[in-house]
C-alpha cells in the first residue's frame, strides 16, 4: 500500500517586506540581497496572530478542494519551528480550529527539514494501514524569530503555510515510492534559537541579549546545505534506477538560490525542472515545500504519473529527499 497526496494547498499573509523597505531598516541593498540569495520579497503575517493561523488556512483549502470533511481527518502533523506557544502544541490550536474532532496529532520540530520529516512520519501511518486520512502541514511564522536590526538574517526569511492530505491508494506505482532522511547533531548549534528554553529559560538577561531570536552560522550552514542537499538528491534517484530526464521535477527547501543551483546541477537537472519560488517568499523554513508544490500544482504543470524529488537541509542539522510519483490529475 503506498500513500499518495490527494490534495495541495497553501497560504501566504497579504502584507509584502520587499528589499527595498530592508534598505531602509538595516544597511543593505538589493543587489546584495538578490545575488548572494536570490530573494525579492517575504511576506509578514500581522503580529497579533500566530502560525497556527496561517496552518489552518492551509489546511481548509486542501480539505474544500478534496471535499474532505474535518471530521475524516484521522492525523494532523505540523512541522513548524514557531509553535504559536510552548505549550501546548500548535497543532491542537489548528484541530480545534478545523473542527477535526476526531484527529490526533501533534508538531514536528525538523527545522526547514521539518515538513519532510512530517510527510516520511505520515507515510507510515498510512502504509501500516492505521489510519485512512493523514494531514500534513508545515507552516512557520519566521518574522516572529527574525532580528530586523540583524542584516545577516533579516533578509532571509518570510512567513507561510502549505498543507497537503495523505491518502492510501491501492496503486504501487504512485504516491511516496522512497526517502532518505538524516540528522546530524554535530551541526546543533550552527543554527538556533538559544533562549526559551530550559538552558536558558526566557529571562530579561536572554532578552537583553536578543538569545529569543534565530542565529546561524550562515557560511557553515551554507557548506553543509550544498554537500547534503545534492548527495541525497543524487542518491534517491540513482537508487531508484532513474535517469536525469525521469524526473519531471525537483522542488527543493528554499533557503538560497545558490543552494539550490548546486543540489539541481549535481543530478544533472536543467532549470526548467527546478521549482524556485524563493523571489516571492524568502525562505519560510517548513512551509517551503509544500508552497512550492501547491504553486506548481496550481500552475497546471503536474501531471499524473510525473516523478518528482523533494530535498531540504536544515536546523539540526537535518536533511533528506523524498521520491514520489504524482497521483493528482
Ligand atoms: N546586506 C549586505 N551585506 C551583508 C548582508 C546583507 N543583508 N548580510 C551579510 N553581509 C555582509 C557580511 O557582513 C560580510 O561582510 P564582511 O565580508 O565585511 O564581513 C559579507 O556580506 C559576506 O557575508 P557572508 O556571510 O560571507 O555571505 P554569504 O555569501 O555566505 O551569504 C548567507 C550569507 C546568504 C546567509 C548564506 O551563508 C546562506 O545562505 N547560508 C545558508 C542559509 C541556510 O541554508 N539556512 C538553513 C535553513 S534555516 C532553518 O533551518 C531554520
Amino acid at each position: 500500500m503506498r500513500a499518495i497526496i490527494s490534495g495541495v494547498g497553501h497560504y501566504v499573509p497579504d502584507k509584502i517586506l520587499s528589499n527595498s523597505d530592508l534598505e531602509k531598516m538595516v544597511d543593505t541593498d538589493d543587489e546584495w540581497i538578490t545575488s548572494r540569495t536570490g530573494i525579492k520579497e517575504r511576506r509578514i503575517l500581522d503580529k497579533e496572530k500566530g502560525t497556527s493561523y496561517m496552518a489552518t488556512k492551509a489546511a481548509q483549502v486542501v480539505l474544500e478542494e478534496t471535499r474532505t470533511s474535518p471530521e475524516e481527518l484521522d492525523l494532523i502533523l505540523l512541522a513548524t519551528v514557531t509553535p504559536d506557544m510552548p505549550v501546548p502544541s500548535a497543532v491542537s490550536f489548528v484541530q480545534r480550529d478545523l473542527g477535526a474532532s476526531n484527529s490526533w496529532g501533534f508538531d514536528i520540530n525538523g527545522g526547514c527539514t521539518g515538513f519532510m520529516c512530517a510527510l516520511t512520519t505520515g507515510t507510515q501511518f498510512i502504509e501500516s494501514g492505521r489510519h485512512q486520512k493523514v494531514l500534513v502541514i508545515g507552516a512557520d511564522k519566521m518574522s516572529a524569530i527574525t532580528n530586523y536590526e540583524d542584516r545577516t538574517t533579516c533578509v532571509l526569511f518570510g512567513d507561510a503555510a502549505g498543507a497537503v492530505l495523505l491518502e492510501s491508494s491501492g496503486k504501487d506505482d504512485l504516491g511516496i515510492q522512497d526517502f532518505i532522511m538524516h540528522l546530524d547533531g554535530a551541526g546543533a548549534e550552527s543554527l538556533t534559537i538559544a533562549g526559551g528554553g530550559s538552558i536558558y529559560p526566557a529571562s530579561h538577561e536572554t532578552v537583553d541579549k536578543k538569545m529569543h531570536y534565530i542565529y546561524q552560522d550562515g557560511k557553515t550552514v551554507f557548506k553543509h546545505a550544498v554537500v547534503g542537499m545534492a548527495d541525497v538528491s543524487a542518491k534517491i534517484v540513482e537508487r531508484n534506477n532513474l535517469g536525469d530526464n525521469d524526473i519531471r521535477f525537483f522542488i527543493p527547501h528554499q533557503a538560497n538560490y545558490r543552494i539550490i543551483d548546486a543540489a539541481a546541477k549535481k543530478i544533472g537537472l536543467d532549470p526548467e525542472r527546478v521549482v524556485i519560488n524563493i523571489n516571492k517568499y524568502g525562505n519560510t523554513t517548513a512551509a517551503t515545500i509544500p508552497l512550492a508544490m501547491s504553486e506548481t500544482y496550481r500552475s497546471n504543470k503536474l501531471q499524473k504519473g510525473d516523478w518528482v524529488v523533494l530535498a531540504a537541509f536544515g536546523a539540526g542539522f537535518t536533511w533528506g529527499s523524498v521520491l514520489l510519483r504524482w497521483a493528482l490529475d
